[in-house]
């Protein structure tokens, strides 16, 4: 499906056309005009938030801070989070989705693609949003992702509590370590459920809170002070309450997090 057949203006509703030319997206029958950044179009221009200010400064290290891909990123996962890679959590997520998938899905928070771009090179025919708030996270991703060939990525700049996306448009949500992130939980939960088919699924993962106080301290003493992490978490029981409008459909503990699928309610 053609991008713009997803994608609408986060404030007026109304439906974009992409001035490649002159590196804007157009709201039509409106003043409004996006930017595109490098290829990015940025939905929320006027945002300069700590959280993606954070993720801003993070972006050139994380993927060895997720891989361990360096002598001190694996000493400094081991001490903290009691693992050296979160490879294996991912890859359990990502057994969740379909071996094959040429419909609508949507990444939110996409991150760096660390974690994704193997997924993405085995859906050519489907049409991919990956949306980030941090413009630093995404350049990434975009380097990624046109290393590896795939065309069919439409990265984007925005905020997954007022997604730029129109109603029941997308098949699958993929939300890895998000929901931990999002500042506002219960309008991000609501964002998802909005954009998703009736017959969709939510693909998640976050840290839960309670299983090891090392994580626990961390995430209080540098992941939040850091904006990295945004309170509240939930535990391995209570996440089902956090999800409004879903039912949880499987859902698998990790030592220091859960991973689920959601459909909506
Ligand atoms: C821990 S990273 C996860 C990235 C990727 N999914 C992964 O598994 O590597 C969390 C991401 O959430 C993004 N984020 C935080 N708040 C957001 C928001 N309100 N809307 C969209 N993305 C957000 C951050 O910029 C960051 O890239």
């Amino acid at each position: 499906m053609e991008v713009t057949k997803v994608l609408k203006c986060p404030k007026t509703g109304n439906k974009l056309r992409f001035d490649v030319a002159n590196s804007v997206v157009v709201v039509e029958d409106s003043p409004i005009t996006y930017p595109i950044n490098d290829g990015i179009v940025d939905f929320c221009p006027e945002a300069e938030d700590r959280i993606s200010a954070s993720y801003d400064g993070f972006a050139s290290i994380y993927d060895s801070y997720m891989t361990s891909s360096s002598l001190s990123m694996k000493l400094f996962n081991m001490l903290f989070w009691g693992t050296d890679s979160d490879f294996e959590a991912a890859k359990q997520v990502l057994s969740y989705l379909p071996a094959e998938f040429d419909g609508v899905l949507l990444d939110v928070p996409v991150g760096t693609g660390v974690f994704t771009d193997s997924l993405y090179a085995r859906y050519p025919n489907a049409t991919i949003i990956a949306a980030d708030y941090s413009m630093g996270m995404l350049q990434q991703a975009k380097k990624r992702f046109e290393k590896q060939g795939l065309n069919n990525i439409c990265l984007i700049r925005a905020d997954v509590a007022k997604l730029p996306v129109i109603d029941g448009a997308v098949n699958i949500v993929l939300s890895m370590a998000g929901l931990h992130a999002f500042p506002d939980k219960q309008a991000a939960v609501a964002e998802m459920g909005r954009v998703l088919h009736p017959d969709g699924s939510l693909v998640a993962s976050c840290y839960t809170k309670g299983d090891s106080w090392r994580c626990d301290w961390f995430v209080k003493l540098f992941g939040v002070p850091k904006g990295c992490f945004n309170p509240p978490f939930f535990t391995k029981d209570d996440v089902g309450s956090y999800l409004e409008g879903f039912n949880i459909k499987r859902q698998l503990n990790m030592k220091l997090g859960v991973y689920f699928e959601a459909v909506r309610k």
